[in-house]
């Protein structure tokens, strides 16, 4: 195998060679430290500023409305822990069912301490049930935290409405836009958010950096605790090299964010129109009308993810059976599981997730790959071979029949 293949996308991405270029300075010759009095180290934190004012200009905030953290899940702890802690007479937190583990876990963790956590749930297609958010969302609320886009659906939420309704119980809103900022245009000075998440490695920066907005006037209880960084709301020196990978990164997805959707998207429909076309007995996951333009996430009924992954995998071609943080377990994942996909369509499901660097070719590649690779797991599949899908229309369910023969 010469080339990957990667539609890995919403895992990880490649860092951009922009990006790389940016950061290699502060690698080597420029390694001052940000908070230094001397101009050695102070004319590093001029870099980090002006990451500061592209992230902004990405996602439609004021440069001090943006802190950077570790990561994604550490930006999801600190809206967290910070709701909870800064409105002490309100102890409700209500996400829902298919949220990130970043957003799980720190809730579970919350519940423990005395939190009441409320979970909504999401339909077939895993669209949120707004009736039951209206229900929920209420004055005992502190935060309501729904993520802008699913990392394995990509299905996006009614993020504005969802604001409006916190508003209007007085609770905070948090989005885990992780898997949108850089794919789909946001503009928080619009939408009324509170706070909202993001990772520089789902964009094309490295991994180990991400961001959290706070909108000005929000109280802030730093997650982090130490000296004096990001204004005294977020401790540690700062990953200067990293920050400044991701304020290139946050400049070229805006510079390009309009060719980029319309390309990605273009990559995504071709390759389920040929599955679609090409292979009997699948579905495609989520909400067609309402999703990120680089994701889908198919189920290849009566056939197992992971064999789908290590055929795909012979070729060269990288894609995921989840999300990449619960690869390693057979259980099917969350999401899927929250939509009530029956077992024969939930482990089978793969998502394929699109980058700038995709071509088509690389899709033609797999058009051509992946219709003999579930044909042959189909061929020893039990499922498969005792399912309807399997007989000829003129029999009927459950009939006992040879393949391709009418029962009698
Ligand atoms: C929706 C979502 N939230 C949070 C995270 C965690 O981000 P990070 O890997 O930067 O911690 C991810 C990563 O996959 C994600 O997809």
């Amino acid at each position: 195998m010469d080339k990957v293949i990667y539609f890995d996308n919403n895992a990880t991405t490649a860092v951009a060679k922009e990006v790389k270029d940016a950061m290699l300075p502060f690698l080597t010759d420029l390694y001052g430290n940000p908070s230094s009095i001397h101009h050695f180290g102070g004319q590093v934190m001029a870099h980090v500023d002006t990451a500061r004012e592209r992230l902004a200009a990405l996602i439609g905030a004021s440069p001090t409305e943006v802190i950077f953290t570790s990561c994604g899940t550490e930006a999801d702890n600190a809206a967290l822990w910070s709701a909870i802690l800064t409105q002490p007479t309100r102890r409700k937190l209500v996400i829902s069912q298919v949220e990130h583990s970043a957003i799980l876990n720190t809730a579970k963790e919350l519940e423990r301490r005395g939190t009441h956590v409320s979970i909504l749930p999401v339909d077939g297609n895993g669209r949120l049930d707004m009736d039951k958010a209206r229900e929920e969302i209420d004055e005992e609320t502190a935060l309501v935290s729904i993520m802008w886009a699913n990392n394995e659906t990509g299905n996006i939420f009614p993020i504005r409405e969802l604001a409006e309704l916190a508003h209007s119980k007085g609770a905070l809103f948090h989005t885990d836009a992780v898997q949108a900022v850089g794919k789909v245009p946001i503009n928080l000075k619009e939408d009324g958010i509170d706070f909202l998440s993001l990772s520089g490695h789902k964009l094309h920066a490295p991994k180990g950096v991400g961001a959290l907005y706070v909108r000005r006037g929000v109280r802030f209880h730093p997650f982090v605790q130490g000296g004096h960084q990001e204004s005294g709301r977020r401790a540690g020196t700062e990953n200067v090299a990293s920050i400044v990978g991701l304020g290139v990164a946050a400049e070229l997805a805006r510079a390009n964010m309009d060719t980029e959707q319309k390309y990605v998207r273009s990559l995504r429909d071709e390759l389920e129109q040929g599955v679609i076309a090409a292979i009997p007995s699948i579905r495609v996951n989520g909400d067609t009308e309402h999703r990120l333009p680089n994701t889908t996430n198919i189920s290849f009924e009566y056939v197992e993810g992971e064999s789908i992954l290590m055929l795909l995998d012979q070729f060269g071609i990288c894609a995921s059976s989840g999300s990449a943080c619960t690869t390693g377990s057979l259980e099917p994942s969350h999401v899927l599981s929250a939509m009530g996909l029956p077992y024969t369509a939930a482990h089978g499901a793969i998502r394929f997730s699109f980058s700038r660097y995709n071509t088509i070719d690389e899709v033609r590649f797999t058009l051509e790959k992946l219709p003999p690779i579930i044909a042959r797991l189909r061929e020893i599949s039990p499922y498969w071979q005792s399912s309807a899908a399997n007989k000829p229309a003129c029999c009927k369910m459950g009939e006992c029949c040879k393949k391709g023969e009418c029962c009698k």
